[in-house]
């Protein structure tokens, strides 16, 4: 055996591979990791075709690298479902006969017990495999459950990462460090001095080469159950024993046991019905504003507010904790605003905290941001999801994976959520009208 490490992705001719996983991979081999790449579809395609694809993803890319990974890339046109198939990919490691093997289930749920099946049987994982499932783990409690019991009948938990790339975003990672480490941040993360915490996962992209995809799933299963759920579970967990993943998924799943969808709204962009793949009455929501609440001691009457959509005038992540009206008795008038700290993960990856400032020259109150720029300290492109999601799992480092109980707990709250009324929005705008009198309704000022 070989010291190195294959990709096998399954769903390679897919969205995710083109725009994420390729470009890490780029990312890691340039960073001296030596790599060779399987890619499974059922298309007709060759790793030529799948490079130049992903060039347009990967930011100053270099010809050189760019043909290494080519030429380290096969490719195997296979239906995944068919078992006789899988000794075409036996054949193709044991050619490779390199010592890691990360095996990417970049496809729906409804593949993963097939998947996992056809691997035992071809016998091809060892300690030294790491198997990836994608978001969202299932479609519900039930499937979840059923394909976990599955899995786990076939593989080791340590060998199984349940993926959710946005834990690999630096600002992700690291909002329990700015939470814990920070005696200004955490003696006031509470319902005493919070008045609410509020999620944002705004899209600008349309869903035009996703609609297989997006028609079984709407944007609560694609986003919410897992990428907004992770978020709130990350800045209002209790601080964790140690940093290390045991303790870390335990305290998040807490908080997701605890979560209570209290009110929503859904939307769907106006078109939506006429793009390729989608049923001419679709129901499907791409567009979602939530209200919720953690039933524990630390947040009980906190509004935790969550706001979501595809095809919105423009791409935009971010969290914002804002604090409870300051105390202003001694200035006329009282025109104080209320402090909040704003997690940006995406664009200008960051962070601000608004405080109150008096304005040169005059004994009246300003509000003032003080500003944090990730780019600007670290430099560029440190905030890579998918790269962090592959260093973890060649580390064999579980952090960046999702715990079972974590999906049993967020499925619970999303089962139980009753869609009412589909509203509509423009393409390219801020959301259906009816937003403006859910906000009001929730008191939140955006
Ligand atoms: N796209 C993203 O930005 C993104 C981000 C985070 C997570 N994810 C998750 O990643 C997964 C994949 O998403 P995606 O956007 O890449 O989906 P996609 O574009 O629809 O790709 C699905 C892939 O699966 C392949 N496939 C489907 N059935 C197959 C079969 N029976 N045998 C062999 N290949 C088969 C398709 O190839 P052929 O049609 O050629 O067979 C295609 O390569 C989803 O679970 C999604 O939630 C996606």
């Amino acid at each position: 055996m070989k010291e190195g490490t294959i990709f096998i992705l399954f769903g390679a001719t897919g969205d995710l591979v083109k725009r994420k996983l390729i470009p890490a991979i780029y990312d890691l081999h340039s960073n001296g990791e030596k790599i060779k790449i399987i890619g499974i579809a059922r298309r007709q395609s060759n790793p030529e075709k799948l490079i130049n694809a992903s060039k347009k993803y990967i930011s100053n890319y270099n010809k050189k690298t760019l043909n290494e990974i080519k030429n380290n890339m096969s490719y195997i046109q296979m239906d995944f479902l068919n078992s006789e198939k899988y000794k075409l990919i036996k054949k193709e490691l044991r050619k490779i006969g390199y010592t890691r093997k990360l095996f990417h289930l970049s496809t729906m749920s409804e593949n993963f017990e097939k998947i996992s099946e056809n691997l035992k049987k071809i016998n091809v994982i060892d300690n030294n495999s790491s198997i990836l499932y994608e978001k969202p783990f299932g479609n519900d409690l039930k499937t979840a459950k059923k394909i976990n019991k599955k899995i786990k009948s076939i593989f080791s938990e340590k060998n199984i990462y349940r993926v959710d790339h946005f834990l690999g975003k630096e600002l992700i990672e690291g909002i329990i460090f700015t939470r814990f480490s920070n005696e200004i941040f955490e003696p006031l993360w509470n319902k005493k001095h919070i008045k609410s915490i509020r999620f944002y996962l705004d899209e600008d992209i349309n869903l035009k080469n996703k609609a297989v995809f997006f028609e079984k799933y709407g944007v609560i299963k694609d986003v919410v159950q897992n990428h907004l759920f992770q978020l709130i579970a990350l800045t209002c967990m209790e601080k964790p024993k140690q940093i290390n993943p045991h303790s870390i998924q335990n305290e998040k799943a807490k908080v997701l046991n605890k979560l209570k969808i209290k009110d929503s709204l859904f939307a769907q962009y106006k078109g939506y019905r006429n793009e390729k793949n989608v049923n001419k009455k679709s129901k499907v929501e791409t567009f979602a504003a939530l209200k919720l609440e953690i039933n524990n001691k630390r947040w009980k009457g906190v509004p935790i507010y969550l706001k979501t959509g595809k095809n919105l005038s423009k791409k935009d992540t971010k969290i914002v904790i804002e604090f409870k009206e300051p105390n202003c008795s001694f200035s006329k008038p009282c025109n104080f605003e209320n402090n909040y700290l704003e997690i940006r993960i995406w664009p200008n990856p960051g962070m601000s905290i608004c405080i109150n400032e008096k304005l040169p020259g005059k004994n009246k109150i300003n509000p003032i941001k003080l500003d944090f720029c990730y780019d600007c300290k670290f430099g560029p492109n440190t905030s890579k999801g998918y790269k962090e999601v592959y260093l973890h799992a060649l580390n064999k480092d579980q952090q960046l994976s999702v715990s079972f109980n974590e999906i049993i707990n967020s499925w619970r709250a999303i089962d139980k959520l009753k869609k009412n009324k589909l509203y509509s929005y423009k393409p390219k705008s801020k959301g259906p009208k009816e937003l403006l009198k859910f906000n009001k309704k929730h008191g939140i000022k955006l």
